[in-house]
C-alpha cells in the first residue's frame, strides 16, 4: 500500500499481537501533523492553562488529538481511535462532517459575526427549523453559547414567570458550573466553597440500580437491572417509594411554592442513570401542584441520540414548559439554546438581557445543518439500532464479569456502571477505573466516566458509528476487563 493509505494508518494498538482486535478500516486521510512537539504541548499546559486543565486531563498518558472525521480521531502520531466519548456527548453528527464544515464555512464568506440588534437571515432560518422540532407550546427561543448559559436562563425565567424561587434538581446531576447552576448541580466535585445554590434542593436520585429500591422492570431501556423485584407487570414499587422521597422534599425543605423541577431525561454526567418509568410524569404533576414548572435538560439526550426520540422527555411522555440544550446541538460549535412557550418567554421582558453571541450568524447556521443533516443521514434511527445492539451486547459481559454491575440507556446514551461486587454494588475503586481506561484507550477506543463515585464508563459517541464499530468496541472492553480480571 501507499505510505499513507487507510489501509497502512497506524492503528491505536500499542501491541500488534494477534488476540487484539482490529480496528474497523477508515478511507479517510488525515494530514500529517507538522505542528509542535507533546512535551512542548504538556509544557505550555503547566505553565500557560489555568490548572484546572490538567486537572481534567483524562488519562495517563494523555491523548494528543490533531484530527477528527465522523467517528474517528487521529492523534499527532497518526495513531486512529473510535471516539465513543464525542468530546463529552458533543459531536453528534459526526466530526467535521462535510456538509456541516460547508455550512459552516459558507456562512464564515458571508458574516462571521453581527448581534441580535440587527435581524439577519440565519437566525431567523434556524429558529424556525429548531422550533419545528419540538412539540406545541415549545416553540419560543433565546439561544445562548453554551448548557450553563442555557440553564442559568431557564432558572431566570422559572423564577420571573412563577413568582417563586425554588428549584428541585437530582442528587446526582451536573446542569453546569457557573455559579448559579453550581447549585442545581448535585456532585461534591463540581461544588466550590463558596456561597452558591441559594434556593437549590436537591432530592433523592431514582435510581433504580444503585439506589435503595429497584427491580426487574423499573426502566425504559432494552436491558433491565441485575435486581429482582416482584411487582406486577404496570406496578413499579420502586417507582411509588421514590416520588415518596419526593413528597418528603416538599414536605421538609422547600416553600409550599416553587419556581421549578429541573431533570435530565437520563442523567448525563450522573452516569446514564435511568429513572423507573412514570417518575417524571408524576413528578411533574406534583411540581406543577405547588406553582412550579418543569424543566427538561436535553444537554446530552437531545437531537436523537436516544433513539426512540428526537428528545429524551418525549419517552418519559411528558411536556417540560422550558427545555434546554447544547452539546449536540452545534455537533461541536459553542452554541446552547433554552426554548419554552410564549407566555413564559414573556416574563424575560420584565428587564433587558444582551448576549453578544447567543444566535451568532456562524453557529446559526451550524445548527441549521446540523438538523438537516440528523433527518438526511438517519443520525436518530442509527442510534436506535446500533445503540440497543450495543447494549445487549454489553449485557452480555455484563453476565459474564463480577466487576461489571449495570449496563443501561437508551440509543448512544449508555452507562456500564462497575462494582466490586454485584452483591454489594460498591463502586469499583478510582484506580481500578483508571487501568480499564487507559487500556480501552491504548486499545484505540475513547469512552468516557461519570457518576458521583466515578464508577460509571460512558458511552455517547457521534450518533454515525457502525456495528462494525461496536463490535470492535465490545472485543476492546471484553480484552481490558479480561486483562484486569487476570492482572488481580
Ligand atoms: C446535562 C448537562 N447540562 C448542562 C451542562 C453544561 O453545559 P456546558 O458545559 O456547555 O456549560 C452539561 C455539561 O456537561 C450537561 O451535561
Amino acid at each position: 500500500h501507499a505510505q499513507d493509505s487507510p489501509l497502512c494508518q497506524k492503528s491505536a494498538l500499542k501491541d500488534p499481537s494477534s488476540d487484539l482486535p482490529e480496528m474497523p478500516p477508515c478511507d479517510f486521510i488525515p494530514d500529517k501533523y507538522k505542528g509542535m512537539s507533546k512535551e512542548r504541548m504538556m509544557q505550555i499546559r503547566k505553565q500557560n492553562c489555568n490548572p484546572m486543565t490538567m486537572k481534567v486531563t483524562s488519562y495517563k498518558t494523555p491523548a494528543f488529538i490533531h484530527q477528527g472525521h465522523m467517528q474517528w480521531l487521529w492523534d499527532v502520531d497518526g495513531k486512529r481511535y473510535l471516539d465513543l466519548f464525542a468530546g463529552v456527548a458533543t459531536v453528534s453528527v459526526g466530526h467535521c462532517h462535510p456538509r456541516v464544515t460547508e455550512a459552516a464555512v459558507d456562512q464564515l464568506k458571508r458574516l462571521w459575526h453581527t448581534t441580535n440588534i440587527y435581524a439577519y437571515p440565519p437566525i431567523h432560518e434556524y429558529t424556525e427549523k429548531l422550533a419545528s422540532h419540538l412539540p406545541d407550546p415549545l416553540k419560543v427561543i433565546y439561544l445562548t453559547n453554551s448548557g450553563s448559559e442555557a440553564n442559568d436562563l431557564a432558572m431566570l425565567m422559572a423564577r420571573l414567570h412563577t413568582g417563586n424561587y425554588d428549584i428541585i434538581t437530582f442528587r446526582g446531576s451536573y446542569h453546569g458550573g457557573s455559579p448559579q447552576t453550581m447549585g442545581l448541580t448535585s456532585n461534591s466535585a463540581y461544588k466550590y466553597p463558596i456561597a452558591n445554590g441559594l434556593g437549590c434542593t436537591n432530592t433523592m436520585c431514582p435510581d433504580v440500580f444503585r439506589g435503595p429500591w429497584g427491580g426487574s422492570h423499573c426502566r425504559d431501556s432494552p436491558v433491565q437491572t441485575i435486581r429482582d423485584c416482584g411487582c406486577a407487570q404496570g406496578h413499579c414499587m420502586a417507582n411509588d417509594q421514590y416520588i415518596g422521597q419526593l413528597k418528603e422534599t416538599f414536605a421538609t425543605s422547600v416553600p409550599s411554592r416553587i419556581a421549578a423541577f429541573f431533570a435530565e431525561p437520563i442523567q448525563g454526567v450522573g452516569g446514564a442513570v435511568q429513572y423507573p418509568k412514570n417518575y417524571l410524569k408524576e413528578a411533574y404533576k406534583l411540581v406543577r401542584e405547588r406553582g412550579g414548572v418543569c424543566i427538561a435538560d436535553e444537554v446530552q439526550t437531545g437531537f436523537g441520540r436516544t433513539g426512540g426520540h428526537f428528545w429524551g422527555f418525549q419517552s418519559h411522555d411528558v411536556l417540560p414548559d422550558i427545555v434546554t440544550m447544547a452539546k449536540g446541538i452545534g455537533n461541536g460549535f459553542p452554541m446552547g439554546a433554552v426554548v419554552t412557550t410564549a407566555e413564559i418567554a414573556a416574563s424575560f421582558g420584565k428587564g433587558v438581557h444582551f448576549n453578544t453571541f447567543g444566535g451568532n450568524p456562524v453557529a446559526c447556521a451550524v445548527g441549521s445543518s446540523v438538523l438537516d443533516v440528523i433527518k438526511e443521514d438517519g443520525t436518530q434511527e442509527n442510534s436506535l439500532h446500533v445503540g440497543t445492539y450495543l447494549m445487549t451486547e454489553l449485557a452480555k459481559l455484563r453476565d459474564k464479569y463480577e466487576i461489571i454491575g449495570d449496563v443501561r440507556g437508551k440509543g448512544l446514551m449508555i452507562g456500564v456502571e462497575m462494582v466490586k461486587d454485584k452483591a454489594s454494588r460498591d463502586p469499583l475503586p478510582p484506580d481500578a477505573m483508571n487501568e480499564i481506561f487507559e487500556d480501552v484507550k491504548d486499545m484505540g477506543v475513547l469512552i468516557g466516566k461519570g457518576g458521583v463515585y466515578g464508577q460509571t464508563f460512558r458511552i455517547k459517541p457521534p450518533m454515525c458509528i457502525t456495528m462494525d464499530d461496536a463490535n470492535f468496541f465490545i472485543a476492546v472492553f471484553n480484552k481490558s476487563i479480561h486483562d484486569f480480571m487476570e492482572r488481580r
